[in-house]
C-alpha cells in the first residue's frame, strides 16, 4: 500500500515483459544460477511427475505445488505439452538431522523442467524454487530457461517462537511452518516454557499445565501433529524447556523444584525473575529425568534446548542450604553452580538420546564440546565458542521483537567476510535462528512481526555470503511478501483489518498517508512504556502500534526515492514530482482527523498527524530550495531540524519511517 503510494509516479510504467526477460525474484537466491533466453510455456498447464523415488512426503509436496501453481495461473495443471519431471534418488534421513542433503539442481528448457535431488527434502526445496520462478505477462505464464545448482550455505536455518509469554494456536504455528518452507528454513525452535506459561501437556506432571498455563497449552496429540506437519515440510522441531531460570510456570504446580519456598504464581510481567530450580536436590533431577523422557517421545529431533539464559542467581544466594552445598562442592559462584546443573542435565538428555543446545550462558569452562551454543548476546560469543571447539548458531542480530528493519538483520552474517575463524572453526558455525519473543505479540499480530522480514534472514542463512545487495533484497522481498500472503499468512492484511477495527469503519483510506509512514517503536522503548503503564501478559494488544508492521515498504521506498533525487536535484524531475506528491498527501484531510478522533487508541496518534503536516511542508520547501539551487532563508535549516528532532520522539508507541531521508533533504539545502 505505502510503497505504491510513495513511488507511484516513478513506477507508473513497468517495462513490457516478454518471455525472453526473466525477472529474478527468487528468495533465497540460489548458490548458482545461469539464465538463457526463452522459457517453458505453462499457460496451458504442465504435468508434474516423479520418475524415480517417491514417498508420501514427496507426493504431498508435489500435490501442494500443483495446487499452488493452479491458484497462481488459473489453469488446471495436467499432463500436456509441457512437463516438470522430478528425480529424487531416495528418502531423506529417517529423522531429519544436521546432515540432511537439501541440495538440488533444476534445469529448464523450452520443453520441460527437470528437478534432480539426492533426497525428497532436496526435491522439496527445489519445488519451492520452481514456484518462485513462474513469470507472467498479459499473454500467459512461463518458466524461464534457467539452470540452477543449489545447496544451503548453513545447515541450521531456524525460527524460534516464544509460545509462553503469549500462546499461539496450532493453526498459527502451521501456517508459519508453511512460510518457513517457502523460504527454505529448516528448524522450528519451539520455546515451550518460561515464567509466563508452561505450554505443553505432561501426563506424568499434569500440574505443569494444570496450574502453569491458564489452560493455554498444546496437548501431546497437537504437539505430535505439529512435529509431523513440520517433518512433512522438511523442517525439524527443536523444543525448548527453559531451565533452571525462567522457570516460574514449573514451580507454580511443583514448588518442590524451586530454590525458594512457595507458593508461586504465574508471572504476568516481563523481564528477569528470581524463581529458579534447586540444583542441589536429587529430586530435581529425578523429576527432570522423567520429564525429558516423556518429551523425548514426542520430539524425535536429536536436539533438545534447555534454555539456560538469564538466571540471576538471587534465590541461590539467599538459600543457606544451597550456599552450603556450593561450599561443600567447591562451587565458587552461581555460574559454577549452574554449570554443575547443566552437567547433570546433560547426562539426563544423553540417557534419553538427546544432544543439548542452550543459550550463550551455558558456555562455561568444562562444558562438553558436543553442546550447541545459541548466541543471543553477540556475534563475538559465537566466534569465541567456535574457537574453543563448540558448534553454535547465531541469534544476536536476528531478534524480530527489536523491530529493526530487514536490512539490519540482512547485514548480520554468522561468519562475516572479515572473520578471523579458521575454516575448521568456521565450520562449527551451524547457522542461525530468527527469534520471535512474544511479550508484545499475539496470534493476530504475529505474522506481521515475523514476515516478511524473516525471509531476509532465511536468505542470509541459505545463500552465498556475496548475495548482499540491500536494494535487491528489498525488491525481491516485496514480491516474496505477496507470495507469503497467498500462502495464507496475514502479515499484510492484518494492518488494514486492525485499523478497521480501531476506527470502527471500513472507510479507512484517509488514515493511509499517516499509517504508511509509521512503524512500532523499538523493543526497549515499548518495554519501558509497558513497565511504567502496568502492562502484563493479560493486557490487550490492540493499540495503533499493534496494527502497524515493522519496516513497512515506506521505509526503504522513500529512502530510495530521496537518495536518487539527491544525486541530482536539478535534473531529477520525475523523483521531484513523486516526492512532491507524497509531501502533499501528508497534509491531513478532515476525514483523517475525524478517524483519528474515533477511538482513544487512534486519538493518541493525533500529534503524529500534525507532525506529518509539518514534515510535508518541510519536504516541499526543501524540494523548492534544492531544485532551484537557491540557499535557504536564514534560520530555516535550524527550524526544520528541530521539527525533525521533535518527530523522532515516540508518540503512541509509534515512530516515523521517513525521518532519516528527510534529514538528508534538509541538510542538502545550501
Ligand atoms: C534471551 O533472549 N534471553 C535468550
Amino acid at each position: 500500500m505505502s510503497g505504491a503510494m510513495l513511488t507511484g509516479a516513478v513506477l507508473a510504467q513497468p517495462a513490457a515483459v516478454s518471455q525472453s526477460q526473466f525477472v529474478n525474484t527468487l528468495m533465497p537466491q540460489p548458490a548458482q544460477l545461469s539464465v538463457n533466453s526463452g522459457g517453458l510455456d505453462i499457460s496451458h498447464g504442465v504435468g508434474i511427475s516423479l520418475d524415480k523415488f517417491h514417498d508420501d512426503r514427496l507426493d504431498n509436496a508435489v500435490a501442494w505445488a500443483r495446487e499452488r501453481l493452479q491458484e497462481q495461473t488459473g489453469t488446471l495443471m495436467q499432463a500436456g505439452a509441457a512437463s516438470v519431471v522430478i528425480s529424487a534418488d531416495g528418502p531423506g534421513q529417517a529423522v531429519q538431522g544436521l546432515d540432511e542433503d537439501e541440495s538440488y539442481t533444476l534445469d529448464i528448457t523450452t520443453q520441460s523442467a527437470h528437478l534432480h535431488a539426492a533426497t525428497d527434502v532436496g526435491a522439496m526445496r527445489g519445488l519451492e524454487t520452481l514456484l518462485q520462478l513462474v513469470q507472467s505477462d498479459g499473454n500467459g505464464f512461463w518458466l524461464p530457461m534457467v539452470s540452477i545448482q543449489d545447496a544451503p550455505r548453513f545447515k541450521w536455518r531456524g525460527l524460534m517462537i516464544d509460545c509462553s509469554r503469549h500462546f499461539e494456536p496450532v493453526g498459527v504455528i502451521e501456517r508459519t511452518l508453511d512460510a518457513m518452507a517457502a523460504v527454505k528454513m529448516n528448524v522450528f525452535h519451539w520455546h515451550l516454557s518460561d515464567d509466563q506459561g508452561f505450554r505443553i501437556e505432561s501426563k506424568i506432571y499434569p500440574k505443569l499445565t494444570g496450574m502453569g498455563s491458564d489452560g493455554q497449552f498444546y496437548t501431546q496429540e497437537q504437539a505430535k501433529e505439529i512435529v509431523a506437519y513440520a517433518s512433512g515440510l522438511g523442517i525439524r522441531v527443536v523444543p525448548e524447556f527453559d531451565i533452571p531460570g525462567h522457570s516460574t510456570s514449573w514451580v507454580v504446580g511443583y514448588p518442590d523444584l524451586a530454590s525458594a519456598t512457595g507458593p508461586f504464581t504465574i508471572e504476568r510481567h516481563f523481564g528477569v525473575f528470581d524463581p529458579v530450580m534447586d540444583p542441589t536436590r536429587e529430586t530435581t533431577y529425578a523429576f527432570l529425568d522423567k520429564f525429558v523422557g516423556e518429551m523425548a517421545d514426542i520430539f524425535p529431533d536429536a536436539y533438545m534446548h534447555i534454555g539456560g539464559d538469564e538466571n540471576n542467581g538471587v534465590e541461590w544466594k539467599k538459600n543457606p542450604r544451597i550456599q552450603a552445598f556450593m561450599h561443600d562442592h567447591n562451587l565458587k559462584d552461581t555460574v559454577s553452580l549452574q554449570a554443575y546443573f547443566n552437567q547433570k542435565l546433560l547426562q539426563i538428555l544423553k540417557k534419553h538420546g538427546k544432544q543439548m543446545i542452550g543459550w550463550d550462558e551455558v558456555l562455561t569452562p568444562d562444558l562438553p564440546k558436543d553442546v550447541v551454543v545459541q548466541s543471543w548476546r553477540g556475534v563475538d560469543s559465537l566466534a569465541a565458542g567456535a574457537k574453543q571447539g563448540y558448534t553454535g548458531i547465531l541469534s544476536a542480530g536476528y531478534y524480530l521483537d527489536h523491530m529493526d528493519p530487514a536490512s539490519t538483520h540482512y547485514s548480520v552474517d554468522p561468519v562475516p567476510a572479515n572473520t578471523d575463524l579458521t575454516p575448521v572453526q568456521a565450520a562449527r558455525v551451524l547457522g542461525g535462528e530468527a527469534c520471535m519473543w512474544s511479550e508484545y505479540v499475539e496470534p493476530r499480530t504475529i505474522d506481521s512481526r515475523i514476515w516478511p522480514r524473516t525471509a531476509a534472514i532465511a536468505e542470509r542463512l541459505w545463500s552465498p555470503r556475496t548475495v548482499n545487495s540491500v536494494d535487491d533484497m528489498y525488491r525481491r522481498l516485496s514480491v516474496e511478501s505477496l507470495r507469503l500472503e497467498e500462502l495464507g499468512l496475514t502479515h499484510i492484511s492484518q494492518e488494514e483489518a486492525s485499523l478497521r477495527a480501531l476506527a470502527g469503519t471500513q472507510q479507512i483510506d484517509a488514515l493511509r498517508p499517516l499509517a504508511a509512514v509509521l512503524e512500532p517503536v523499538n523493543f526497549d522503548t515499548r518495554s519501558h512504556w509497558a513497565e511504567t503503564h502496568g502492562v502484563t501478559t493479560l493486557s490487550p494488544l490492540n493499540q495503533l502500534v499493534d496494527a502497524l508492521p515493522p519496516d513497512p515498504p515506506s521505509r526503504h521506498d522513500f529512502g530510495d526515492l530521496v537518495s536518487t533525487y539527491l544525486q541530482d536535484p536539478v535534473a531529477h524531475h520525475e523523483e521531484e514530482a513523486a516526492l512532491a506528491a507524497t509531501f502533499r498527501s501528508w497534509s491531513p484531510s478532515p476525514q483523517m482527523m475525524e478517524l483519528l478522533s474515533s477511538s482513544p487508541q487512534l486519538a493518541e496518534a493525533l500529534p503524529r498527524a500534525l507532525q506529518l503536516t509539518e514534515l510535508g511542508t518541510l519536504g516541499l520547501e526543501a524540494l523548492n530550495y534544492l531544485s532551484s539551487g537557491l540557499p535557504a532563508a536564514p534560520g530555516w535549516k535550524a527550524q526544520k531540524l528541530a521539527i525533525l528532532d521533535n518527530a523522532e520522539k515516540p508518540v503512541a508507541l509509534t515512530r516515523f519511517t521517513v525521518l532519516k531521508p528527510l534529514r538528508d533533504l534538509v541538510n542538502e539545502v545550501r
